[in-house]
C-alpha cells in the first residue's frame, strides 16, 4: 500500500498538529492514549506537539442550552460540575486542586450581569468553558504520567477575523473565522513556551473586541487546522472514532471502502457533502498552507487512515457517495419576467432577505428550483412560509420537503455519464426532483424525497462498483472495506480450483476452450438449500447449466427440475428416463402453444402466465391444473437486463389482471393450484423473497384453490472480492417468519446460478499478449462466444492464469477474446502475473452457471467442450 507513513511529512524542530475530539477526551484510556501519541509523534519526528481538544462528549450542548437561557441553568451547571469531579476521581485528581478556579469561573457566569440579557459575548464565554476544562484536566493528567505538557489558552494565538458586513451579529461572535497567516514574530512567541507538548482547546478564539469568539460546529477540526497553518505545521492529525474518510456512511453501507489518500478539492467536496468525520471549514487553511492531514482512529491508532494532501495521485472515478436529509426545495413556476434583466437576482433577493443560503439551483424557461441545505440555515416552517408568500409575487410557489440530496463525490463527473447507466436505472425508481452538477466538476447531486433514499445507498455503491465508476482497484486511493476493518467479514474459503489445478492443466491439454465443473461444489450448494427447512420443494432451474452430471447430481441431492422449453423437458429426460414427471416444471415464456400441449402430456407442472392463451387455445387448458405467473410489479437483479418484474418486463400476468384470469379459468374448469413469481437474477436485497411469499399468499387466498407458492429463483453468488456471499441462514430465517403467518400453503423455490455458478470454471489458453498504446492486452482462445456474460451484462469473472498461480499478480491487463466485436472483452485492468505469456492456460472462475449454456458458435468457432470433476481433488 503506498500511504503515506504517518510522520513521512513531519520535519524535526517544526511541529505536528493532534486533534481529539469529544469522545476521544471523555474516558480514562483515551487520555492514556493521547499521551502516548503525542509522546511517540515527537520522538518519532524530533517536532513538537500540539494537540487541541474539545470539550467532553455532550457538554457543549448543555452550555448551549445554559447559553441560551434554560430556565434550569443552575441545576445544568451543578451537573456539569459533577461530571467533571467524577472524572477527575477516575483520573486520581484532586478536583479542587486541577479545576477549582474553572469550576468557580464557570458558576461564575450564571451570576454575571449580563447573564439576565444574554448578551452574545457572554454566550460565548460560557460556550468556551468546555474545553478549556477538559484541556486543563487532559494537561494535569499527562503531567501527573510523567509528559512534560504545557498548557495553553488558544485565545492567546487564534484571532477572530474583522467582521464582515454580511455577517450576522450572532456569527461574529458565535461563528467566526480566523486569521491563519503568522509572521516570525508569532512563530517565535509560540516557540518559546517552554515544554516540547503543549495543550489548548479547540473551539475558541480571541475577539477582535476583546474575550472569547466561537468557532462554530466542528469548531475544533478548524482550529486545528488554524493552528497547523499558522505554525506552517508538518501535519494536522484528526483523530476520531472512525478509521478515516469512507466511500460512504459505513454505518449505512458496510461495504463503503476506506479512502486512504486524497486530495484537498475531493476531501473538502466529501465532507460538504455529508461525511461528519471532519468539518469542511477545516480544510481550507490547510489546503491554502499546503499542510498536510490525516484522519484517524483513536481506538485504533495503528490504522493508516486517511490522508489529505496535495501530492495526492489525480485518480479519475467516483470517490464517495454520501446523502443529506431534510433538504428543502423551493420551486417557483410561471415566473412572468422570464428573459428580463436581472429577473434571478428578484428571485434571489428574496432568499438573501430571508437570511437563506441557496445550496443548488436548476433554471428552466419558466421555472427556478433551488435547495436550501439544513446545515447551512436555520429553517423553520416559519421562515419558510414567510418565504413563498414574498415569492408568490413572483410566481407559482411549491416547497417540497423532506428532500434527501444524494450525492456521488470525484473527480472528472463529467467524463463518467456513460458508467453510470446503473446508478441511473436505480434512481429510475423514484421520483428525482433535480439534478444538479457541480461546475468544479467533482459532484453530481439528486434530489429524492426522503422515503425514496431508505436503502438506496448500499445498492448506488455496489452499482457504482459494478460499473468502474468508482476504481476500488485503485489502491492508492482505496482501501479496506468497512466489514473487513470492523472485523465483520467471514474468511472466505479458496475457490475449489486451487485444490485441483493439476488435474484442470491436464484437462486442459486435451483442448481449450474447456468447462469443467466440480460436483461436490454442486452438493454443497444443493445441501446448503435442503437446511432451510421453511422451504417445502426445491426445483433447479436447468437454463442455469443443462449438463447431464449436474441434473443427476441435483436430483439425486432431491432436488426437482425447471425448464422453460419444450427442448429442455426432453434433455431432462433424455438425462433421467425414470424421473417423475411430477418433478419437473414447465415455465415458458411466449412459447408455442404446442409446447403446452406436450408438456401437458408429459404430466410435467405446467405454469402459464396470461389470459389470452386460455381464451385463444381453451382446449389446450380445459380441465387442467395449473400454476400462475404473476408480475408483481417489482423487480431486481444484477443487471437491468435479468430484471424480470415490472411494466417492462415481458414475464408475468399483470396483477390487474388475476380476477380475469381466474374467471377464465374458472370457466374451463381449470384449477390454479400453485402461484409463481420470479422477478430477477443475482438479487442482493435479502427482503426480495419474502416479500414476494407475501404478496403471493395475498392472491392464493383470494383465489382460494391455491396450495404452492413458487417464489422463483435469483439467489446471488459473489463473483468478486466486493461481493458478500449469500447469507443462506439469515434468508432462511426471513422466509421462516413469513411462512408462519402463511401455513397453509407450501413453498417453492427454484434457483439456478446459486447452485451451479461457482462449480464451474472456463480454461482458455493465452493466444496473445500485446501491448497498444499503453494498455497490455492478453487475449485468449474463449471470447464472448464462449462466455456470454461480461460482454453481455457487464458482468465481472475472476480471471487467473493457472500455470503461475502461486506467483504474484504484478502485471495490469485487458482480458480479451478472439472475437470480431468490441464487447469481446473478459474484463479490464485486471491484475495478472507480468510474464503471461502465449500458450498458458487461463482460468474465468464462476463460470458454471450461464456460460456454456448461452454459448455460440459466433465467428464459426467452436463451441467449447465440457468436463466433470467428481469426488476428492487428487
Ligand atoms: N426461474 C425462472 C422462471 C427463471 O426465469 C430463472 C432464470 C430462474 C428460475 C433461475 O434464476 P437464477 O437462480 O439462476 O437467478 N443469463 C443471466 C441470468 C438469466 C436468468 C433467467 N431466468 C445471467 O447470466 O446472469
Amino acid at each position: 500500500m503506498s500511504a503515506v507513513s504517518p510522520m513521512q511529512d513531519a520535519a524535526p524542530g517544526g511541529w505536528i498538529v493532534l486533534k481529539f475530539g469529544g469522545t476521544s477526551v471523555s474516558r480514562r484510556h483515551r487520555w492514556d492514549t493521547i499521551g502516548k501519541l503525542a509522546k511517540q509523534r515527537a520522538e518519532q519526528t524530533g517536532s513538537r506537539v500540539l494537540v487541541v481538544v474539545s470539550a467532553l462528549s455532550g457538554v457543549t450542548n448543555e452550555l448551549t442550552a445554559i447559553a441560551e437561557g434554560a430556565a434550569d441553568g443552575a441545576a445544568r451547571v451543578a451537573a456539569l460540575e459533577q461530571r467533571h469531579r467524577d472524572f477527575l476521581a477516575d483520573l486520581e485528581l484532586d478536583a479542587d486542586a486541577v479545576l477549582g478556579e474553572r469550576l468557580a469561573a464557570l458558576r461564575g457566569l450564571l451570576d454575571d450581569p449580563r447573564a439576565a440579557t444574554r448578551p452574545l459575548d457572554w454566550q460565548a464565554e460560557v460556550l468556551g468553558q468546555g474545553e478549556l476544562l477538559s484541556s486543563t484536566l487532559g494537561a494535569a493528567y499527562l503531567r501527573a504520567q510523567g509528559l512534560d505538557m504545557g498548557w495553553t489558552d488558544a485565545r492567546d494565538w487564534l484571532d477572530a477575523l474583522p467582521p464582515q458586513p454580511n455577517q450576522s451579529e450572532w456569527s461574529r461572535r458565535l461563528s467566526v473565522n480566523c486569521q491563519w497567516q503568522a509572521d516570525d514574530a508569532w512563530r517565535a512567541r509560540f516557540a518559546a513556551q517552554p515544554t516540547r507538548l503543549l495543550i489548548t482547546q479547540g473551539f475558541i478564539a480571541r475577539h477582535t473586541e476583546g474575550g472569547t469568539a466561537i468557532l462554530g460546529r466542528g469548531g475544533s477540526d478548524t482550529s486545528a487546522a488554524y493552528f497547523g497553518a499558522l505554525l506552517g505545521a508538518g501535519r494536522v492529525e484528526i483523530w476520531t472514532d472512525v478509521p478515516g474518510m469512507f466511500s460512504a456512511n459505513p454505518r449505512e453501507v458496510p461495504d463503503a471502502r476506506l479512502l486512504n489518500r486524497l486530495g484537498y478539492a475531493e476531501a473538502q467536496e466529501i465532507t460538504t457533502t455529508g461525511a461528519k468525520v471532519l468539518h469542511p471549514r477545516s480544510i481550507k487553511p490547510c489546503r491554502d498552507s499546503g499542510v498536510p492531514m490525516a484522519i484517524l482512529d483513536t481506538e485504533r491508532p495503528e490504522l493508516p487512515g486517511t490522508s489529505i494532501d496535495r501530492s495526492a495521485a489525480t485518480v479519475p472515478g467516483v470517490k464517495a457517495i454520501s446523502r443529506r436529509n431534510g433538504v428543502v426545495l423551493v420551486s417557483v413556476e410561471d415566473i412572468g419576467m422570464w428573459q428580463q434583466v436581472g429577473y434571478l437576482a428578484e428571485v434571489f433577493a428574496l432568499f438573501r432577505r430571508h437570511g437563506l443560503s441557496v445550496d443548488m439551483i436548476g433554471t428552466s424557461q419558466t421555472n427556478v428550483t433551488v435547495s436550501l441545505d439544513p446545515s447551512e440555515n436555520l429553517l423553520s416552517e416559519n421562515v419558510l412560509a414567510a418565504l413563498a408568500a414574498d415569492l408568490e409575487k413572483i410566481g407559482r410557489v411549491k416547497v417540497i420537503v423532506p428532500c434527501a440530496a444524494i450525492t456521488l463525490v470525484g473527480r472528472g463527473m463529467r467524463s463518467l455519464l456513460h458508467r453510470l447507466s446503473d446508478v441511473f436505472s436505480s434512481f429510475g425508481h423514484e421520483r428525482v426532483h433535480m439534478i444538479s452538477q457541480s461546475s468544479n466538476d467533482l459532484n453530481l447531486t439528486f434530489v429524492i424525497d426522503e422515503a425514496d433514499a431508505d436503502g438506496l445507498l448500499p445498492e448506488l455503491h455496489a452499482a457504482l462498483i459494478d460499473s468502474g465508476a468508482m476504481p476500488v482497484l485503485e489502491k492508492d486511493v482505496f482501501g479496506p472495506r468497512w466489514r473487513e476493518l470492523d472485523g465483520a467479514v467471514r474468511p472466505r474459503p479458496l475457490p475449489w480450483w486451487h485444490g485441483e489445478r493439476g488435474r484442470l492443466l491436464r484437462m486442459a491439454q486435451a483442448g481449450t476452450p474447456r468447462y469443467v465443473y466440480h460436483l461436490p461444489t454442486v452438493r454443497e450448494r444443493a445441501r446448503a438449500l435442503k437446511s432451510v427447512a421453511a422451504v417445502d420443494h426445491r426445483y433447479y432451474a436447468i437454463k442455469a447449466n443443462p449438463h447431464p452430471a449436474v441434473l443427476r447430481a441435483l436430483v439425486e441431492e432431491g432436488f426437482g427440475l425447471e425448464c422453460v422449453s419444450l427442448g429442455e423437458l426432453h434433455h431432462v429426460f433424455a438425462a433421467l428416463p425414470q424421473l417423475d414427471p411430477k418433478r419437473v416444471l414447465f415455465t415458458p415464456s411466449f412459447a408455442p402453444v404446442d409446447e403446452y400441449a406436450q408438456a401437458f402430456a408429459l404430466g410435467v407442472t405446467v405454469t402459464l402466465d396470461n389470459v389470452e392463451a386460455l381464451r385463444r387455445w381453451p382446449e389446450v387448458f380445459r380441465g387442467r391444473q395449473l400454476w400462475l405467473r404473476i408480475d408483481l410489479g417489482h423487480g431486481d437483479g444484477h443487471h437491468q437486463k435479468v430484471n424480470t418484474g415490472g411494466k417492462d418486463s415481458k414475464f408475468g400476468l399483470s396483477a390487474q389482471r388475476v380476477d380475469e384470469f381466474v374467471d377464465a379459468a374458472r370457466a374451463l374448469g381449470t384449477t390454479i393450484t400453485g402461484l409463481h413469481a420470479h422477478l430477477g437474477s443475482g438479487v442482493e436485497n435479502m427482503g426480495h423473497w419474502r416479500q414476494m411469499c407475501d404478496e403471493l399468499a395475498g392472491f392464493a387466498r383470494r383465489i382460494g384453490t391455491v396450495s404452492t407458492l413458487d417464489i422463483g429463483g435469483g439467489l446471488p453468488i459473489p463473483y468478486s472480492a466486493d461481493d458478500e456471499p449469500f447469507d443462506v441462514a439469515a434468508w432462511a430465517a426471513g422466509l421462516a417468519e413469513v411462512r408462519a403467518v402463511h401455513p397453509a400453503f407450501e413453498l417453492v423455490i427454484e434457483p439456478g446460478r446459486y447452485l451451479v455458478a461457482e462449480a464451474g470454471v472456463l480454461l482458455a489458453r493465452a493466444t496473445q499478449v500485446i501491448e497498444k498504446d499503453g494498455v497490455r492486452r492478453v487475449g485468449l482462445d474463449a471470447g464472448m462466444n464462449a462466455l456470454a456474460r461480461p460482454a453481455l451484462y457487464d458482468a465481472w469473472h475472476d480471471v487467473a492464469n493457472l500455470e503461475r498461480l502461486d506467483e504474484a499478480a504484478d502485471g495490469v491487463f485487458d482480458v480479451v477474446g478472439p472475437i470480431c466485436e468490441s464487447s469481446d472483452v473478459f474484463g479490464r485492468h485486471r491484475h495478472l502475473p507480468a510474464a503471461t505469456a502465449p500458450g498458458e492456460v487461463m482460468l474465468i472462475a464462476d463460470a458454471g452457471a450461464y456460460g456454456h449454456a448461452m454459448a455460440s458458435t459466433y465467428n464459426q468457432r467452436a463451441l467449447p467442450d465440457e468436463d466433470v470433476i467428481d469426488g476428492a481433488a487428487d
